[in-house]
């Protein structure tokens, strides 16, 4: 199947290693071109050299922090320098602290709202004019297993993770009708460095394995083949989903 990408530009946020830099890899795989960001420098162009391996273009790897909001205007400002727009944008961020409840305080809920929900809305607000003139477009959050079946530990991302997907089903609707899909692609255990931190800090996450139908723990690469075909020209007709690639980890019907 032709995924109908070559020359499609992305923006793939928090994507120097483990999903987003998977998912820049399988765009740049299918012919994109591709922006990538990080905060550290040198992880950055480690990345940044893995995909232009196989990238024909020039790939653009800016460096600075997607919860600060200058830093974050500076990345989409950069970006519309060297492309006059882009058509695909993938959301995404880094993950937030283990911890039950009663172990945050006010600080640490604001941290996780501008790391998930707010850098979201900023990178949307600096990308869509340009995908609304050119009446074509992609956005894709990635989110978590976490915004359908709350994970145990976890409940910043139990919390925040839901106002994304929220955000993404309301643009669905509201940016259909510039030809602009919105979904929302939801990871369940995926093996990157996230989760060996925490396995680390949390032993429990280890013995999630037993609750995954298919026994295993996901590979980046499966996760990034599914945002992908979302991305692509070939899913013009689907918008608004909530999509897990957990392992059938998920428990609830719908
Ligand atoms: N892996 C899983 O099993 C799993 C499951 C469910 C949900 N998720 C969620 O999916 C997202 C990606 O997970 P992952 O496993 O790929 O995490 P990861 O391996 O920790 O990678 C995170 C990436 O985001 C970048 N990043 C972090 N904070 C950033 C910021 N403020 N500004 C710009 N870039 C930033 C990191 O680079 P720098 O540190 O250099 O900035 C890195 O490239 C996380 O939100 C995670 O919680 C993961």
């Amino acid at each position: 199947m032709d995924l109908g990408l070559k020359n499609k530009i992305a923006f793939v946020a928090a994507s120097s290693q483990g999903l987003g830099k998977a998912v820049a890899l399988e765009l740049a795989q299918e012919g994109a071109n591709l922006i990538i960001c990080g905060r550290n420098k040198e992880s950055l162009g480690k990345a940044k050299d893995e995909i232009q391996r196989i990238s024909s273009e020039e790939v653009l790897a800016l460096d600075g922090d997607l919860s600060i909001a200058a830093e974050r205007e500076q990345l989409i400002k950069k970006t519309l320098q060297v492309h006059t727009h882009i058509d695909i944008l993938i959301t995404n961020s880094g993950g937030p602290p283990t911890g039950k409840f009663e172990d945050f305080k006010e600080n640490d809920w604001d941290k996780a709202y501008k790391d998930m929900l707010v850098s979201a809305v900023g990178l949307v607000n600096g990308f869509l004019p340009g995908m609304k003139q050119q009446r074509w477009g992609r956005i894709i959050a990635i989110t978590s297993q976490a915004v359908k079946q709350p994970v145990n530990n976890l409940v910043l991302s139990n919390s925040v993770r839901a106002s994304v997907a929220g955000l993404m089903r309301t643009l669905a609707n509201e940016l259909a009708v510039y030809n602009i899909t919105v979904n929302n692609v939801m990871p369940g255990y995926t093996e990157t460095e996230r989760l060996k931190k925490l396995i680390e800090t949390s032993p429990s996450f280890e013995s999630a394995k037993a609750e995954i139908p298919l026994g295993r723990f996901g590979r980046p690469e499966e996760f990034a083949a599914a945002v992908t075909f979302l991305a692509s020209e070939r899913a013009s007709f689907i918008t608004g989903v909530s999509l897990a690639v957990d392992g059938g980890w998920i428990k609830g019907m719908f």
